[in-house]
C-alpha cells in the first residue's frame, strides 16, 4: 500500500504455509494483501487511539501498545487515528498491520527516523499486548510487503513468485484468539516433545518445497503440500467443522488444496486456484454466505523487502 503525507498505511497478511511452527523457530511462507489498515496521528495532550471512530478506554491493549510505540520512538503524546481496511481476528494479520501503520503515523507526524528495525521492534511490542510471543511473520509482511520466506532468528528473505499466484481467502469461522490458539500448540508439544519435533521437521520440508513451487509457479504441486500443511494443523487440534467444510468446498470448487491460514481454531482458509478456478471457489463459498477475498500474488506485489 502506498503512503500520502497524511495517511500512514501497512498490509495484511496471509500465511501459505508455517503457521504455529513459525513460533518454534521454523520458517514460514507468507504474502502481503493488497489491503490493510491506514492510521493517521495528529499532536494532543494525552495519548489516543480511536479505532474505525470508537474511542478505545485507557486500559485497552493497543492504548498501552501504542505508549510502548512512543516510548520506543521516544516522542510526546498523540492522537492515533485508525481505519480497518481488512477483516479484523481472522489470521490476516489486521492486528500487526495496525502496529506498522500507527507507528509510520506517529513518526511521521514528529519526523522521527523510522527504519525497518525500528518499525518491526515497534510493531513486536504492540503484536506482544496482544498474544504473548509473536514470531514476527505478520509484523514482516505488514512492514515489507511482498512474498517472504520468514524465520524469526535469520528475518524476512524475499521470496521469487514465478507465475501469478490466485489465492482465494474466505473467513470460515468466528475471530480466534493468537493467543489461545499458540497456547494450544503449546500443550501439544509439552505432552510429546518427540512427536513435536517431527511434525516441525515435517512442517519445514513443506514450507521449503512450498517456497520453490511459488518460485516455479508449479501452483499443483503448491496445493498438495498445503493439503499436507492443513492435516498437520487439524492434528494440533487447530481447525473447526466450518473451516472443514470450506476446505471441503473450495477443493470440490477446483482448488490445488486448501487449508487454513493463520492461528486456527476459526477465523480464515485458504485455497490456491488458478485464474479460472479463482472465482468458482469465492462463488462456492459465497453460496455459503462466507466473506471472501481473492487476491493475485505476483512480482509485482513486492514493496522492495530484502533480497536473499
Ligand atoms: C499468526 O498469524 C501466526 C502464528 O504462527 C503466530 C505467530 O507466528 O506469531 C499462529
Amino acid at each position: 500500500m502506498s503512503q500520502t503525507t497524511n495517511t500512514s498505511t501497512a498490509n495484511g497478511k496471509v500465511i501459505v504455509c508455517g503457521e504455529h511452527s513459525v513460533v518454534y523457530g521454523r520458517d514460514a511462507l507468507a504474502a502481503a494483501l493488497p489491503c490493510g489498515v491506514e492510521a493517521r496521528a495528529v499532536r494532543a495532550d494525552t495519548s489516543t487511539l480511536s479505532i474505525d471512530g470508537r474511542r478505545l478506554k485507557p486500559d485497552e491493549p493497543a492504548v498501552t501498545a501504542l505508549a510502548c510505540i512512543a516510548q520506543t520512538l521516544k516522542t510526546p503524546p498523540c492522537a492515533v487515528d485508525v481505519t480497518l481496511r481488512m477483516p479484523v481476528g481472522v489470521g490476516l494479520g489486521a492486528s500487526a498491520a495496525m502496529a506498522v501503520a500507527v507507528t509510520r503515523a506517529v513518526a511521521t507526524l514528529y519526523e522521527r527516523g523510522c527504519d525497518q528495525e525500528t518499525l518491526l521492534r515497534a510493531a513486536h511490542l504492540w503484536e506482544s499486548e496482544f498474544h504473548g510471543t509473536p514470531s514476527g511473520v505478520d509484523a514482516a509482511c505488514a512492514a515489507l510487503g511482498g512474498c517472504l520466506l520468514y524465520n524469526r532468528h535469520r528475518g524476512p528473505v524475499a521470496t521469487t513468485v514465478g507465475r501469478p499466484l490466485y489465492l482465494a481467502i474466505a473467513v470460515a469461522g468466528p475471530a480466534s484468539s493468537t493467543k489461545a490458539m499458540v497456547a494450544r500448540v503449546a500443550a501439544i508439544r509439552e505432552r510429546d516433545h518427540r512427536q513435536f519435533e517431527l511434525a516441525l521437521d515435517h512442517l519445514q520440508t513443506i514450507v521449503q518445497s512450498a517456497q520453490r513451487a511459488v518460485a516455479s509457479g508449479a501452483h499443483a504441486e503448491l496445493g498438495a503440500l498445503v493439503d499436507e500443511n492443513h492435516r498437520l494443523l487439524v492434528n494440533w487440534q487447530l481447525s473447526t467443522p466450518a473451516i472443514e467444510q470450506a476446505c471441503s468446498v473450495a477443493r470440490t470448487a477446483g482448488a490445488y488444496g486448501a487449508k487454513l491460514t493463520g492461528a486456527g481454531g476459526g477465523g480464515c482458509v485458504l485455497a490456491v486456484g488458478d485464474a479460472h478456478t479463482q472465482p468458482l471457489i469465492a462463488r462456492a463459498w459465497e453460496q455459503l454466505e462466507l466473506q471472501t477475498l481473492s487476491v493475485c500474488i505476483d512480482a509485482t506485489s513486492s514493496n522492495d523487502p530484502p533480497q536473499g
